[in-house]
């Protein structure tokens, strides 16, 4: 059985107004009726399953398990970080505490702000990944890639793993590279995008990371040992977890390890990272508009106007994004929609 761990700790800034800190992505139901955080726990519900891990911040915890609850997920454990230290001291964390109960555990690390339109492909391809993490494998999903996105990491495929060919070698991992690399690995047509999604033993995982990571796994493992919990949380030790250095896992482990497999799934996945691309995925009227809320729009094609509650009326523009919460309005081009997160910089340098 695998244990599903659910990472639930950007703030989504690209996002904004709807993504706050205090209330990330991941808490919104931005595509369907359930929220992000819901519909990726409820993929790892299941009898191939075991209790989930969620990590997350602790200033999220009420939230995170009313949500959870709410989907009728009771039996979940969620470990909460004092601040947020990226990717690899989180799953460093959650591979740590299923260690404890069973070393062999398989987990399957999943990001709560990815959309999965066809789960009945993923759901074939996790016992592939499942036997290659018996192997020892840190395995990922490659997607087919669309353009020189730099937000991404990139996966060259090398040879077939014996016995199931389904997965390969990964003969490379960059993540995130520059624009002009990004396009020459476009142009290669040799690499896929990393989904962000890993499957493998908390035993290898481990291992790798006293190999490559020893000064995550370290204070990492202190914050664990010295934890507090209770039934639902397991509050980190904050003073040890707080000695982690801030790093990804693309870049502490996936960069490094030489144990990497790469499966290709073509299941319809999307990060939803920014407005265009929740444009994107969404169905439209037949200006091509979304529109959601309290809005009304004359004139308008290809746009994204939502709006929480203030009446929201956008006339005679394209291709644009109009986003209004009860105490911020948001206006932008589709295509300049990745810098909303330099403004949410700036907004928050000036408090
Ligand atoms: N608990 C916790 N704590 N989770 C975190 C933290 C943290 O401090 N930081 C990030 N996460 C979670 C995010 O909530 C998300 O679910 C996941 O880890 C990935 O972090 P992102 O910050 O969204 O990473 P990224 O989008 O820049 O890049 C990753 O995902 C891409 C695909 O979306 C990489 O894995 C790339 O290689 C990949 O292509
Ligand atoms: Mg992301």
């Amino acid at each position: 059985r695998i244990v599903p761990v659910i990472l639930s700790g950007g703030s989504g800034s690209r996002l904004w107004p709807v993504s706050r800190a205090s209330y990330p992505k991941q808490l919104w139901s931005l595509v369907g009726e359930k929220t992000m955080l819901q519909e990726t726990a409820l993929r790892g519900v299941g009898e191939n399953f075991d209790a989930p891990i969620v990590v997350c911040n602790n200033e999220h915890r009420f939230l995170i398990a009313e949500q959870l609850r709410e989907a009728g997920i009771e039996n979940a454990r969620i470990i909460l970080e004092p601040v947020g230290r990226n990717s690899a001291p989180a799953i460093a964390a959650a591979a740590l505490l299923a260690a404890e109960t069973d070393p062999d555990a398989v987990l399957w690390i999943m990001a709560a702000d990815a959309v999965i339109t066809r789960p009945d492909t993923l759901e074939h391809l996790l016992p592939v990944a499942a036997t290659a993490a018996q192997r020892g494998r840190i395995v990922v999903f490659g997607m087919h890639p669309t353009r020189p996105e730099t937000g991404y990491g990139y996966i060259e495929a090398g040879k077939p793993l014996s016995k199931l060919p389904e997965a390969s070698e990964v003969a490379c991992f960059i993540e995130k590279p520059d624009a002009a690399t990004a396009s020459e690995l476009i142009a290669s047509g040799k690499y896929m995008w990393n989904s962000g999604m890993f499957v493998f033993s908390a035993r290898t995982l481990l291992k790798e990371m006293e190999t490559y990571a020893p000064a995550v796994l370290g204070p990492v493992r202190q914050a664990v040992e010295q934890r507090t919990s209770d039934l639902m949380f397991q509050r980190l030790d904050a003073a040890s977890f707080r000695a982690a250095p801030d790093i990804s896992f693309d870049y502490a482990v996936m960069e490094h390890t030489d144990q990497a497999a790469v499966i290709a799934g073509d299941f319809g996945w999307t990060d939803i990272g920014s407005w265009d691309a929740l444009w994107d995925i969404t169905k439209k009227d037949d200006g091509g508009n979304v529109s959601q809320g309290n809005v009304f729009l004359e004139s308008v094609a290809g746009s994204y106007v939502r709006s929480d509650e203030i009446l929201t009326a956008v006339v005679g523009v394209e291709n644009v994004v109009v986003v209004a919460t009860r105490d911020a309005v948001l206006v932008t081009q589709q295509s300049r929609a990745q810098d909303v997160k330099k403004m949410v910089t700036r907004l928050q340098a000036a408090g």
